[in-house]
């Protein structure tokens, strides 16, 4: 059985998300999600609106992912792939370059990310509109 490992935060769940699920599960048989808690995003400079729990349940009810680990630090992954033998280290584009390190432990994956979406940009979406209904009521 091939095993396949991502990492992220996957807050405000979207097509982006998906997409990159999708491909790394076709990647292998088995796919494992390293999702970051709310500390760890901390440390990353993100506040994710879903809790660590809300996250892990969105993501254990995608089809593609069969378990969501939890991603607590920057230098976990070897042990990560060692502990769970894994055979593909798959991220989005946006960390190329950034994993090479891995290439000893097992293959590595980039895929090219998904455009015109983000967790980023939806948030800065819903600010701009609440920031339009607030200066609408005040009229
Ligand atoms: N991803 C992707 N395509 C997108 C958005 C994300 O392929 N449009 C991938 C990332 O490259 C990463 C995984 O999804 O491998 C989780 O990314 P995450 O950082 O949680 O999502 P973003 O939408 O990029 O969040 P943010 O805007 O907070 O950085």
């Amino acid at each position: 059985m091939k095993k396949v490992i991502t990492y992220g935060t996957f807050d405000t769940l979207h097509h982006g998300h998906i997409n990159i699920l999708r491909r790394a599960k076709k990647l292998g048989d088995y796919l494992i999600v390293g999702l970051s808690t709310n500390k760890f995003n901390k440390i990353k400079h993100k506040k994710s609106v879903y809790s660590y729990k809300q996250r892990k349940a969105i993501l254990e009810g995608i089809k593609y992912v069969d378990l969501v680990i939890p991603e607590n630090s920057w230098n976990q992954k070897i042990n990560d792939i060692k502990t769970h033998k894994i055979d593909i280290f798959v991220m989005g584009g946006d960390w190329k370059g950034k994993f090479d390190f891995l290439k000893k432990y097992c293959k590595v994956v980039i895929l090219p990310r998904t455009k015109g979406i983000s967790t980023t940009s939806i948030k800065n979406k819903l600010k701009k509109k609440n920031r339009k209904i607030l200066s609408d009521i005040s009229l």
